[in-house]
């Protein structure tokens, strides 16, 4: 790709991008074969890579807290089925890393050594890489629509808690029509009624106890963690 060549990107709001693929798990048609799923499709730079290691790792550690929020994770890079299955191998018998061993990675990995779907997703940031992924993150809905997007560099690894963050404050917004403020978390107050609706907070408080009114554009009502659990991870 060209370091000036105009790129669409795609945003949030957008349906995610449609693109049949091979992955360590086999042959996927995305998004429609996750559909009723929520997905975090995510790229990383390289197999073999100190960084990578460490993040997928983490990422296949903490896959059944994802799948208990209704997640899938599906990896990306530009290498190759066999470098990735080399990789993963490499990951689940050699390395010890922070109390994890035996790391088995059962989420799809997808090769993409053409970069068509790195591309198409803005993946391949030639002011970073032209040859690696950044690395990417997409959360993408149960519709198929593309929630949020964050982009880190080859340098940094992902935070994971903040990634889970995100996704059930996602789910939250959706659950209770609601909006999550600064460094959110379940059992924090929410932000009532959602941004960019209208009303005087007076009208807001009337016969709602339950709410705080900072100033008339900014008021948060109690939503309990038990709540948040029950409804998002049905627990
Ligand atoms: C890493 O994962 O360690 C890495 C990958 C590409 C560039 C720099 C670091």
């Amino acid at each position: 790709m060209e370091e000036n060549q105009v790129v669409s990107m795609p945003r949030i709001g957008d349906k995610a991008p449609e693109f049949k693929a091979v992955t360590t798990q086999g042959d996927i048609n995305f998004p429609a074969d996750f559909k009723g799923s929520w997905v975090i499709l995510f790229s990383h730079p390289a197999d073999f890579t100190p960084v990578c290691t460490s993040e997928f790792m983490t990422f296949a550690n903490m896959e059944n807290q994802f799948a208990e929020a209704n997640c899938k994770l599906v990896g990306l890079s530009v290498d190759g089925l066999y470098s990735h299955i080399a990789w993963l191998r490499t990951i689940k018998e050699k390395i010890e890393y922070k109390g994890m061993k035996n790391v088995e990675v059962k989420f799809p990995l997808i090769e993409d050594i053409t970069m068509t779907v790195a591309k198409r997703y803005g993946m391949i940031q030639p002011g970073e890489s032209s040859t690696k992924a950044v690395r990417a993150v997409f959360f993408i809905d149960p519709n198929g629509v593309i929630r949020t997007i964050i982009y880190y560099p080859l340098s940094l690894g992902r935070n994971f808690d903040e990634l889970y963050r995100v996704l059930i404050a996602l789910q939250t917004a959706d659950a209770f029509s609601v909006a999550t403020p600064a460094d959110w978390r379940p059992g924090d107050d929410v932000i009532v009624p959602p941004a960019g609706s209208c009303g005087t907070a007076k009208d807001r408080m009337e016969g709602k106890e339950d709410m705080k009114c900072y100033d008339w554009f900014f008021c948060t009502k109690e939503l309990k963690k038990e709540t948040v659990l029950k409804t998002v991870l049905k627990k």
